[in-house]
């Protein structure tokens, strides 16, 4: 089956997370070293909480990789969660009976799980609700997405994020795309424009004199990409909608945008194109354009351009200054119950959109080139690449 498939398990402060990714090819390198940098970039930012500092995530590869390559089984991954260990976390998350009163969860937190999660699975205690909800889960995520990037390499295709805004603080960005990569990845606050970097971070340290959380929006770029990842003729195979689901479910996450989706919805439809320039000089790409307004993505499919998404993340709900709230069991008024917390995670939300975008391409690059070792991959995608070009010379039926 050409398909990248991959599930994650564990709450917050349970004693671990796992990520299972099947339908990897055979013969990719796969390193836990290299896991671990999309970890630790994973766990920087500027603005997160105290958690980060007591984890410092690895993970172990479990099954699925042998002597430095994937085998074609499929890939476990673990990750220990040390917070486990520390202040009665053993207890409280037991998958064990345990003879002592645990304190239950009662206070409701608006933005959160809380209420629905405790309605739909029946709790009085929104501890088993909060501990799956937490954004901890986007570990296993982007352990996986660093398989993923793995396979991606193979093809050429490597994955990028930026932020572009937090808490109404902008980047000046000329046009869109990735600007210096080096200095994102330095940056504590992943912009390369230092004058904005000051400025997000008074505005983060501002946030938490108030007592307050802040949201953002981050750009995760896919360069090197085939045409013809996705398709037009049937609308769960379309890759902007695939896209657009796997952002969505990265918490916090409220709206997405694919290139300049936003921007064009305000243009008139002459200034909304991206003009497809002659195919008569070698030094351009097949079909190379002048613009990339449509984000890399055009009826559902890639058009050889960059791939371009923006994840609009809401404020972080858990506000220490303690909001008005209710309380479970008896729905009285109470003050929203407050549990160490991230102030902004917009620059972290960046290297999860690039594991959950990197999940997604791996998927339809095996849908479109698909095979069991890596070198038949590579194979098929030789050889459709060298069908694209202008179609004189082609014989149509
Ligand atoms: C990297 C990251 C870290 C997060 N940390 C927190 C946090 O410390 N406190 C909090 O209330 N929400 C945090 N969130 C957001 C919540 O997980 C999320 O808002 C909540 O699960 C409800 O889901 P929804 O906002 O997608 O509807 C974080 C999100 C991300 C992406």
């Amino acid at each position: 089956m050409n398909q990248f498939r991959w599930l994650t398990a564990g709450e917050s402060h349970g004693r671990g997370l796992l990520a299972i990714v099947d339908g990897l090819p055979a013969g990719i390198p796969i390193t836990e070293d290299a896991i671990a940098n999309d970890l630790r970039r994973r766990q920087g930012g500027y603005g997160r909480g105290k958690r980060q500092q007591i984890e410092t995530d690895r993970a172990t590869l479990i099954s699925g990789v042998r002597h430095g390559l994937s085998i074609g089984s499929p890939i476990g991954l673990q990750l220990i969660n040390r917070d486990h260990q520390n202040a009665g976390w053993e207890t409280r998350m037991s998958p064990e009976a345990v003879d002592e009163d645990i304190e239950p969860v009662i206070t409701l937190r608006p933005g959160h799980a809380d209420l629905s999660g405790t309605q739909k699975y029946g709790f009085d205690d929104v501890r088993p609700i909060l501990e799956r909800s937490s954004a901890r889960e986007t570990a296993a995520r982007v352990a996986a997405g660093a398989v993923a990037r793995a396979f991606l390499n193979e093809i050429g295709i490597s994955l990028f994020s930026q932020t572009i805004e937090i808490g109404g603080v902008t980047v000046p960005l000329e046009g869109q795309g990735l600007t210096d990569i080096t200095a994102i990845e330095s940056s504590p606050v992943r912009v390369s424009d230092k004058t904005a970097e000051q400025a997000m971070i008074a505005r983060i340290d501002g946030a938490k004199n108030d007592n307050d959380t802040l949201g953002g929006v981050f750009e995760v770029v896919a360069k090197g990409i085939p045409f013809g990842l996705g398709s037009h003729v049937q609308w769960d195979r379309k890759l902007d909608g695939r896209i657009a689901q796997a952002f969505m479910s990265i918490n916090a996450v409220k709206a997405v945008e694919i290139g300049d989706g936003i921007a064009n919805a305000s243009r008139p439809g002459s200034e909304a194109q991206d003009i497809i320039l002659p195919w008569n000089t070698e030094d351009l790409h097949p079909w190379e354009r002048q613009t990339n307004k449509a984000g890399g993505l055009e009826a559902g499919m890639s058009n050889g351009q960059d791939i371009i998404v923006r994840g609009f993340i809401k404020p972080i709900s858990t506000v220490p200054r303690r909001m008005p709230s209710v309380d479970l069991q008896h729905g009285d008024q109470a003050t929203s119950f407050y549990e160490r917390s991230d102030v902004a995670v917009v620059p972290a939300a960046g290297v999860i959109g690039e594991a959950m975008l990197a999940m997604v391409l791996a998927d339809a690059a095996l849908e479109k080139f698909g095979g069991d070792h890596i070198a038949e991959v590579i194979s098929n995608f030789e050889n459709f690449n060298s069908t694209v070009g202008p179609r004189f010379g082609v014989e149509n039926d």
